[in-house]
């Protein structure tokens, strides 16, 4: 049996009191409604549904290219959100899953339990409940003396003795869609001037028919985001379970409560996370590295036994045997090849570090390559920019630049050549010459190192 899955996002959000639409707002560094697209695609097979109200144009900018989307001009309620998809819908699935987009912390497993339920349910739909002591402003669940379900009641129509009822609606219903969609039309409107879509629970029982459910089990799951509090309440419930996989997949973190590690991280065994660190983008770190405190990390790639402390690093590439920071800054396309050091204070842009560069302490790379083994020496600047273009200097292996050198590009230096403190090199520099002052001069040959 096929089932689609149909996610609401219409609601205004209001009580988040932003100009975003709630549903954008970031979780775990992505937008929330993509935690919910990406556990529908996974139960389902298939790209979900989503109903978004008029503000369209903004969601479709955040959201993957083949999720389909349907327009709910007015907001008459979550009855009438589903009914905006019918045409769309009818006819492409036997099932049809519906879920809230501000639910984001329930997982593909959940909603395949209840899909599962509605495969083997001879009724037309199944409902996911939970039952707790923080009622959070759900619908209650209604049962009668034998314990089958009767009715969904919102708290705002509840009676003081329904309030106390400690089974909650979590908000996910997999439907048969014939009898769905057929039925659907005979939402009466509430009290409120909106058509609930939980009184088809009431429609289906009053035809006679019996309304299956699965029990969700862990309590984050049903973390509903309704307001900034809600949302901080979310990201902690997240970041304990994500932390908590990679803690149990080999991966050393101190203190959980301040690493953010996203969805798109990978992290090999042995590896330590130090506090107050953020692990963002598609980043990948290997085995054996000690990454932080206080480091930010986006989409860089980091092989095994490098060190990170306290730096921050984006669309690099660190090869095995790295060690960088207190305080260094990579840039894109930053490449330090196998056993690069780099100390405090330094920055690197588009630039390829060959293997064994030292670069210790006060120094600015870009738009440079550094040849094996050499050595940039403390406050080193690359002069990349000449006020219209950006310049490349190339280095060569051996090399070791003297302390405060200024390199201005283009320029070449030549293997085993050396310069000395606060030389401002403007010329390229032939191999195995030492060079020094402003402008800086070829002052003799040096001895061949093998
Ligand atoms: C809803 C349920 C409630 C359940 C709770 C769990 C209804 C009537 N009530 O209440 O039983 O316990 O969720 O989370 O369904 N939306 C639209 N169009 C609309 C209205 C809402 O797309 O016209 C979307 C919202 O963007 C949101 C979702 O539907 O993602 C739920 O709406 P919301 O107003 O948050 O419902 P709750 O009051 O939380
Ligand atoms: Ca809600």
């Amino acid at each position: 049996m096929n089932c689609d899955a149909l996610i609401l996002a219409a609601g205004l959000g209001t009580r988040m009191k932003s100009k975003t639409p709630k549903v954008l707002h970031p979780l775990g560094g992505i937008p929330m409604l993509m935690w919910s697209i990406d556990a529908a695609r996974q139960a389902t097979g298939r790209p979900p549904y989503v109903v978004v109200g008029p503000e369209r144009s903004l969601l479709e900018d955040s959201i993957p290219k083949d999720i389909h989307l349907v327009n709910q001009i007015d907001r008459l309620g979550t009855g009438d959100a589903v009914m905006q998809a019918a045409q769309e819908l009818q006819d492409k699935s036997q099932l049809v899953l519906v879920l809230y987009a501000d639910m984001p912390l329930l997982t593909a497993g959940t909603l395949r339990a209840v899909i599962k339920m509605q495969r083997r349910n001879a009724g037309p739909l199944t409902i996911l409940t939970a039952t707790t002591s923080q009622p959070r402003g759900f619908g209650r669940i209604l049962r009668n003396e034998s314990g089958a379900i009767e009715g969904i009641i919102e708290e705002a129509h509840a009676s003081e003795e329904q309030m106390t009822i400690k089974e909650l609606n979590v908000g996910i219903y997999c439907f048969s869609a014939e009898w769905l969609w057929g039925h659907l039309s005979q939402l009466p409107l509430s009290p409120k001037g909106e058509y609930y879509l939980t009184d088809m629970v009431q429609l289906a029982v009053e035809e006679g028919n019996q309304v299956a459910w699965t029990e969700v089990e862990d309590e984050d799951e049903i973390i509903g985001v309704n307001n900034r509090h809600h949302l901080a309440e979310a990201q902690a419930a997240l970041q304990r379970r994500v932390n908590r996989k990679w803690m149990l997949s080999g991966v050393s973190i101190t203190d959980s409560a301040s690493v953010y590690i996203g969805p798109h991280v990978n992290i090999g065994i042995d590896t330590t996370i130090l506090p107050n660190t953020h692990l963002q983008g598609a980043t990948t770190i290997g085995e054996d590295c000690v990454v932080g405190p206080n480091t930010i990390i986006r989409d860089t790639t980091i092989g095994d036994r490098c060190e990170i402390l306290m730096s921050v690093v984006r669309e690099a590439i660190l090869e095995d045997d790295v060690d960088i920071g207190p305080f260094a800054h990579l840039r894109r396309g930053a490449h330090l090849q196998r056993g690069v050091h780099m100390g405090n204070f330094g920055e690197v842009k588009e630039s390829v570090l060959g293997p064994g560069v030292k670069m210790g302490h006060f120094s600015y790379i870009g738009d440079t390559t550094i040849g094996e083994n050499s050595n940039i020496g403390a406050g080193t600047v690359t002069c990349n920019y000449d006020g219209k273009k950006k310049n490349k200097t190339i280095i060569g292996e051996q090399v070791f630049i003297g302390s405060a050198t200024m390199l201005v590009a283009p320029i070449q230096l030549g293997d085993g050549s050396r310069t000395g403190a606060g030389s401002v090199v403007t010329r390229d520099v032939a191999d195995h010459t030492l060079v020094a002052g402003v402008p800086a001069r070829a002052i003799r040959k040096l001895e061949q190192r093998d």
